[in-house]
């Protein structure tokens, strides 16, 4: 879906459809919506009737009568006061959705009056929205049964200044979302047509048309740069493993990076200490950290974003075989440390350990890992947030006031360290599991064990919204790319 943005009457634009968003306060009449006077013959009968109230997620398609639009797509925002990132995404894409869903065609928005943002971030987080809310996994179904997306929004603005800037942040939503729906199409391709070789081809694709280098690392040369823990992970698959390197360059030539680390389990079975039946399929999913870490360095060379940003991507599968690591083995990582097994579904850290020590090599400026690592995790903060951890209090308040303006959720969870003790191993360095409490942290400082004390490091449990068991405005079922959104936020401050 193209995004456009008009000055105009919204009364005047020709659609097949008009998204108008309404505050709950308009709900007893449109008195201070002047943008909207010629459709209040339309719209107040059905306000006072209570047919419509303005609440989250609400949403009613009236047909006018000698009117340019065809139908009028009434969103609610709920309260004024509260309606920020979180609400303006959803509406937005409710009223895409309802559009695509009543096949409009295309489409056209009138930007509601401002609140707690300006009018650049309106539009954006308004085209990010309405981009996301066209969004399906389609490409397994058979094309017959396919409602087809909208080819073009116009966002409707007052006349006045700063069209320009409004233009710029409709186009910077759309190509954020454009990221964010790759990293969902690989959260949702199942593991039998998306395992590592296919990501890091997916990878060098992106890297080609986006002006990065990519560069990968097989299984064997992992194995000599001494990284025993992500090979170890990978041993049991059929499907080698793949470490994804991706260098983008848009700030000073020799300034200090930010690296990125993504877990990318393309299937997580749980390898010897196999999960149970229940939901496994969703571990599919397990390479979303990856995912997002892709789609962000995409989005940030499509953004031309001034900086230097490397992104690491581990990707491995790990099953049961007869050449699969075991409960009881010990693995030597990257820096040197041996890891006993408890649990082969540990696997993500084992992993991120190895990536996490390469990270440090590029002399970074902060490293930030995104990975589905915890079931505690689900447990702990539910599919709507995401938990962060980490050495640095300044990186941690940084991405927290990012995610406030992104609107994906995140909250800190302490590292704390007389929890080192659960990790203790009686034979190695350190094991990589210490039990059921706490498991979120422990999956943390196991992590912090390969992460040097003057890097600024921060890691984003991110099993919980990575996966959506339902769907919710934008967000549909399946794969939501969380962190994508996010991290752009992050790396543009
Ligand atoms: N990929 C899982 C974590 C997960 C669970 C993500 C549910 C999304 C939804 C991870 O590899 C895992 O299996 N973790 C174990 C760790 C344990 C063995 C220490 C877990 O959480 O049970
Ligand atoms: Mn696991
Ligand atoms: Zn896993």
């Amino acid at each position: 879906m193209k995004v456009k943005v008009l000055s105009a009457d919204p009364a005047e634009v020709k659609t097949p459809a008009l998204v108008v968003l309404l505050y709950e306060e308009d709900k007893s009449g449109l008195k201070n919506r002047p943008e909207l006077k010629s459709f209040s013959k339309f719209i107040n009968p059905r306000l006072k009737a209570k047919d419509f109230e303005a609440k989250p997620g609400a949403c009613l398609t009236l047909y006018p009568a000698k009117a340019n639009a065809e139908r009028l797509i009434l969103v609610g925002m709920g309260p004024k006061a509260k309606c920020g990132p979180i609400q303006l995404k959803a509406a937005a894409a409710l009223g895409s959705s309802t559009a695509k869903a009543q096949q409009a065609g295309s489409a056209a928005l009138a930007l509601p009056p401002l609140t707690v943002l300006d009018e650049q971030s309106c539009a954006e987080i308004i085209s990010l929205g309405a981009s996301l809310g066209q969004y399906s996994f389609d490409e397994l179904k058979s094309p017959a049964d396919l409602k087809p997306a909208l080819q073009e929004l116009a966002l409707i603005r007052q006349p006045g200044k700063g069209l320009a800037a409004v233009r710029k942040a409709a186009q910077d939503g759309a190509t954020l979302a454009d990221s964010v729906a790759w990293a969902r199409d690989m959260g949702n391709r199942p593991a039998n047509l998306f395992y590592p070789e296919i990501m890091a081809a997916e990878a060098q694709n992106m890297a080609q048309a986006s002006g990065i280098t990519c560069q990968i690392i097989t299984p064997a040369q992992a194995q000599k740069k001494g990284m025993g823990a992500f090979v170890g992970v990978g041993q049991g698959s059929q499907r080698p493993g793949r470490i994804i390197i991706l260098n983008y360059q848009g700030g000073p030539a020799g300034g200090k990076p930010v690296v990125l680390v993504g877990k990318a389990i393309t299937f997580d079975s749980g390898g010897i200490s196999l999960k149970n039946r229940e939901g496994m399929g969703d571990m599919k999913g397990d390479m979303s950290g990856g995912g997002a870490v892709l789609a962000t360095l995409q989005a940030a060379a499509a953004l031309k974003l001034k900086l230097n940003l490397i992104g690491i991507v581990a990707a491995a599968e790990n099953m049961p075989d007869g050449g699969a690591y075991r409960p009881g083995d010990v693995l030597k990582a990257m820096n040197g440390k041996s890891i006993e097994i408890i649990s082969t579904d540990a696997e993500g850290r084992l992993v991120l350990a190895d990536a996490l020590t390469l990270a440090q090599s590029y002399n970074p400026k902060a490293v930030v890992d995104l990975a589905t690592l915890t079931g505690a995790c689900v447990v702990a903060l539910g599919s709507s947030c995401a938990a962060i951890m980490g050495n640095s209090p300044g990186l941690i308040s940084e991405l927290r006031e990012a995610s406030g303006r992104s609107g994906e959720m995140i909250w800190e969870l302490p590292l704390v360290d007389e929890y080192n003790e659960l990790i203790k191993s009686p034979v190695a360095d350190i094991k990589n599991s210490g039990g059921r409490w706490g498991g979120s942290i422990i999956g943390g400082l196991f992590l912090q064990n390969f992460v040097e004390d003057k890097t600024a490091w921060a890691h984003l449990d991110i099993a919980g919204p990575a996966f959506m068991d339902k769907s919710s405005p934008g967000l549909p079922e399946g794969a939501s790319g969380f962190g994508v959104q996010l991290l752009i936020k992050w790396l543009r401050s």
